[in-house]
């Protein structure tokens, strides 16, 4: 069986990202999202907020799981028997950052393997970090992220 990782922060999930798992789901047999718990990095969202948001939003999917990671992806990776890590790239401005850390992942187990989806058109643009922003001024984040979640990413918002 062919278990991938797709690893984050997801601070909070995007279209850009949902996308990233629904095409993934179409390739492996199981997809886990893992949300990383990054004490280091200031987040919007906990960690658990993260992932209940996730799990919401992929929960008819069968295939497709959420669980919370801390440490090492690799380390990760081992402990759940998944042998794929699954990225999505935007730009060439990515690549950089990503071969970076693909390779490094590759160093330390060598039996990963990181496979790269290139972001759709429609979301090449958008990130976490756009999400933040426009809500942080009362922008229309509708186009970024599913109605579901906006009233939650707003609420984090008022003053
Ligand atoms: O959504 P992000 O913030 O771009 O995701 C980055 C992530 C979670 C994939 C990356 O930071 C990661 O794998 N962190 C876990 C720690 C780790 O294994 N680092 C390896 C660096 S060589």
């Amino acid at each position: 069986m062919k278990k991938a990782i797709y690893p984050g922060s997801f601070d909070p999930i995007t279209f850009g990202h949902l996308d990233i798992i629904k095409r993934s789901a179409e390739i492996f047999d199981h997809v886990v999202i893992g949300v990383l718990n990054n004490n280091a990095k200031q987040a919007l969202f906990t960690v658990d907020e993260r992932v209940a948001m996730i799990r919401d939003l992929v929960e008819p999917c069968q295939n497709i799981s959420v669980e919370a990671f801390d440490g090492l992806l690799v380390d990760y990776a081992k402990r759940i028997d998944a042998s794929i890590i699954i990225r999505g790239l935007r730009a060439v401005t990515d690549f950089d950052y990503e071969i970076q850390i693909a390779q490094t992942n590759k160093v330390e187990y060598p039996k990963i393997e990181t496979v790269f989806m290139a972001t759709s058109l429609q979301y090449s643009y958008l990130s976490s970090t756009v999400v933040r922003e426009f809500a942080s001024y009362g922008g229309d984040i509708s186009r970024f992220v599913p109605n579901e979640i906006i009233p939650l990413i707003q609420e984090k918002y008022k003053r």
